[in-house]
């Protein structure tokens, strides 16, 4: 299996570590163009695979061809290749926000794979939503599904709308995550934990939260009620959440990214 990168920023390095952990394919058949020659130094160096600064080089190697570059250079991107791959070639795409129809128009080409991966893929705990267009045979999609899976856990979908509303969810929800850890760690130190105490309480009690979520099959109403004593700790700050409109404000977060999903499609 060849697999080219058009594009070795953030994900596509991501999707590239975790393909080359799992063995899926040798470096050697790994081939990257990027415009950015320090990005194609640095996946020399880290991984040993052959890199190009013309995409459509890099296009004409692979037998799969993932568009990982930025939605605002798909535009300029996508006439080096049109109508210059052959049908035994596969895209997967997995830029946010441009449409199936919208690659299979600018590439003149039928078989796309089109997914939303995120960012924990770095270490293989990753989540990718995907969906395939009729052209892409069972064997491709099997291979589609290997790469995937090398980066963590995979859902398919029939319908592409759900992949620009799981961008706003899976895709972006990283960072909210991380948003959150941040502001727990600074609060921790805040009220005078030291800073190694605090990330370490921080981490272990989401990590800690999640697991537990997942594997008590618990409600998270009654995971809540399990914290929270009337009138103690708990309760004081859970009061200020809500007065906050915490939850509110998530809901607008995940609208504001569902919202620029939609509007980046084309
Ligand atoms: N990061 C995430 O959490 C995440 C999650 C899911 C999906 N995605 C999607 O993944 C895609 C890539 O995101 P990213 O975070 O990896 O972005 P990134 O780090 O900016 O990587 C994109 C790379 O493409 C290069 N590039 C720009 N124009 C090019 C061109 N015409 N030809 C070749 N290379 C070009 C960029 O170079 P320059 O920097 O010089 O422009 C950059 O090195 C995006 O479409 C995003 O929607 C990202």
């Amino acid at each position: 299996m060849r697999i080219a990168f058009i594009g070795g920023g953030n994900m596509g390095r991501a999707m590239l570590s975790a393909i080359l952990n799992q063995d899926l394919t040798s470096p050697q058949n790994i081939i990257v163009s990027d415009k950015n020659p320090e990005i194609l130094v640095r996946l020399r160096q880290d991984f040993n695979v052959f890199t190009t600064e013309d995409n459509f080089d890099a296009a004409s190697r692979g037998n799969i061809i993932v568009l990982a570059i930025k939605p605002q250079n798909l535009e300029e991107v996508m006439p080096e290749i049109k109508g210059k791959l052959n049908k035994n070639q596969l895209v997967l795409s997995i830029i946010a926000g441009r449409s199936i129809a919208t690659l299979q128009n600018g590439l003149e080409h039928a078989a796309i794979i089109r997914a939303m991966p995120n960012t924990p893929a770095y270490i293989g705990k990753g989540i990718t939503v995907w969906t395939a267009t009729e052209g892409v045979t069972n064997e491709q999609k099997e291979k589609a599904d290997a790469i995937l899976k090398a980066m963590g856990k995979e859902l398919y979908i029939t319908d592409e709308n759900f992949i620009d509303m799981s961008t706003a969810i899976s895709g972006s929800g990283p960072a909210y995550v991380f948003l959150f850890i941040k502001s727990l760690i600074d609060a921790a130190v805040d009220i005078g934990l030291p800073p190694d105490a605090a990330r370490q309480l921080v981490l272990q009690t989401l990590a800690g939260s999640v697991e537990f979520t997942a594997k008590s099959g618990m409600e998270l109403a009654q995971l809540m009620q399990m914290v929270t004593s009337p009138g103690g700790t708990t309760a004081e700050s859970l009061k200020v959440f809500e007065n906050g409109k915490f939850k509110e404000l998530i809901a607008q977060a995940v609208n504001a990214a569902y919202r620029k999903a939609k509007q980046i499609r084309g």
